[in-house]
């Protein structure tokens, strides 16, 4: 099956054996149209996950930027359409670019313990998006290479913004963890650095509502420096802390 249409296919599942889990029955409404709280709300899920997998169809060939001609596979996205919380890093490193999943790598797979062990949250249950869906390589000529990654440039960024921006208005999570500098500083639009914003919340407005922001250190940053571990747990304590208050 084409990798997006797995994406797409992964989407509807998660959401269905959420809906079976609660008993509820499907009934559809555009996302759109949602006014009352994530919690309460179920006939938009349907409706999320139909525009996630939209979107996904709109972009998948997509050559916005100059990334889309060297890249093996698009990262769009994967997770619950119907998330409380989403997670946004940077863009798809080696193993992203072959599988054509977010965070599956060494990072990825400590970003999934620190979800599962400290917010008490499975993968499938949030939503995992990057602020560029190409890999960037600092050698384009050799894909095949590892450690082959750079951060996106300004242009690539702006490039793809609009996706990210359209994933946060579709999805509308309770809560949005922002995974390192750069998808930080692009989301927040600010130039500060990552420790002056990091542990605290930010609200900005997407698609007409306030949503809440956190930003933390990039998972990879603690595989080559392990004791960045107590910023991500600290964080995520409050992310965990945040959603119990909220639900
Ligand atoms: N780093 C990121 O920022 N995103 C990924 O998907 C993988 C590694």
């Amino acid at each position: 099956m084409d990798n997006n249409l797995q994406q797409v296919v992964a989407g509807f599942k998660a959401y269905l054996k959420q809906e079976k889990k609660k008993g509820r029955q499907a009934v559809p409404k555009s996302a759109s149209q949602e006014t009352t709280p994530k919690s309460s709300t179920r006939a938009a899920a349907t409706g999320r996950a139909e525009a996630v997998g939209q979107l996904c169809q709109q972009f998948a060939d997509c050559q916005n930027c100059l990334l889309g001609r060297t890249r093996k596979k698009l990262v769009f996205g994967e997770g619950d359409p119907d998330a409380r919380l989403m997670f946004i890093g940077e863009g798809p490193g080696f193993d992203e670019d072959q599988t054509g999943r977010p965070f599956i790598g060494k990072a990825g797979q400590l970003l999934t313990k620190a979800i599962e062990t400290t917010i008490n949250l499975r993968r499938e249950e949030v939503y995992i998006g990057n602020i560029v869906k190409c890999h960037p390589m600092k050698n384009p000529d050799t894909p095949e290479m590892r450690g082959n990654d750079r951060p996106p440039s300004t242009e690539e960024m702006a490039a793809c913004l609009p996706i990210i921006t359209r994933q946060i208005e579709i999805i509308n999570p309770e809560i949005i963890c922002l995974l390192g500098r750069t998808a930080t500083q692009a989301i927040l639009k600010s130039n500060e650095g990552l420790h002056q914003l990091r542990n605290q919340f930010h609200t900005l407005n997407f698609g007409g509502k306030d949503l809440q922001f956190i930003a933390t250190v990039h998972p990879a940053s603690c595989l080559y420096d392990p004791s960045n571990k107590k910023y991500i747990w600290e964080d995520f304590k409050k992310i965990r802390d945040f959603l119990k208050k909220t639900s």
